[in-house]
């Protein structure tokens, strides 16, 4: 069978600060702060949560993370207003090598899966409406499992529904937590590393591939 490849959605298909359209005219300067803030405390949430074990899908720990970060911010949202934030993470942009790096995915024969913290509906409306839902051949999600990565049952949940073992099957992250995660759960995993500047986890442990786009990818790992 054809090696398996887990594509993490926000942050490597989809471009989670892509929310800045719809945060700069409510934000102002502070626009670029806020989002990443937004987003670290939306994982933290997910982190969180899985280790307590008290699931709430990951729209919630988005929703949360932003009612922290306009506390923190000082910022008061009208109803409207937090409502049009939230909406913008449902339509957020593919990054610019998404459908060229699956197009040559796909061609060289590979297997492609959405693997993501976001309940399938929510990443299966997503991936449509940024044009890459038809990539793959199915959506799993965490959800299933009623945890978060980077807990080993989600990838092994991963494994299980691709109907594959770890040593077939590749996490394509551009999240570090995620490339340790699928590691440590026994998968290949290649870190999309999209600026020289981000750096790894220094646990010791290096990704079995870093490419700097997806469209290093199919060259990179074998079928
Ligand atoms: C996801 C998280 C990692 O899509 O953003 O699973």
């Amino acid at each position: 069978m054809p090696t398996s490849l887990a594509f993490d959605v926000y942050g490597t298909l989809i471009d989670t600060h892509g929310v800045m359209v719809a945060l700069e005219p409510q934000v102002g300067p502070q626009a670029g702060a806020f989002s990443r803030v937004w987003r670290d405390k939306q994982l933290e949430y997910s982190f969180r949560r899985g280790l307590m074990r008290q699931y709430e899908p990951f729209s919630i720990c988005t929703s949360q993370a932003l009612d922290h970060t306009c506390a923190l911010f000082g910022l008061h949202l009208s109803p409207e207003g937090r409502q049009g934030l939230l909406d913008a993470y449902q339509t957020l942009p593919a990054f610019p090598d998404a459908a060229e790096g699956l197009t040559q995915a796909r061609k060289a024969g590979f297997r492609l899966f959405a693997f993501s913290n976001g309940r399938a509906d929510a990443v299966e409306a997503l991936l449509v409406q940024a044009g890459l839902r038809d990539y793959f051949l199915e959506v799993v999600s965490v959800d299933e499992v009623q945890s978060f990565k980077p807990n080993p049952e989600v990838y092994a949940h991963f494994l299980r529904r691709a109907g594959t073992v770890g040593s077939e099957a590749w996490m394509i992250s551009g999240n570090p937590f995620d490339v340790l995660g699928a590691l440590g759960a026994g998968m290949r995993a290649a870190w999309v590393q999209r600026s020289p500047e981000t750096p790894f986890d220094p646990w010791g442990v290096e990704p079995t591939l870093t490419v700097r786009s997806l469209l290093d990818l199919a060259t990179r790992i074998r079928p």
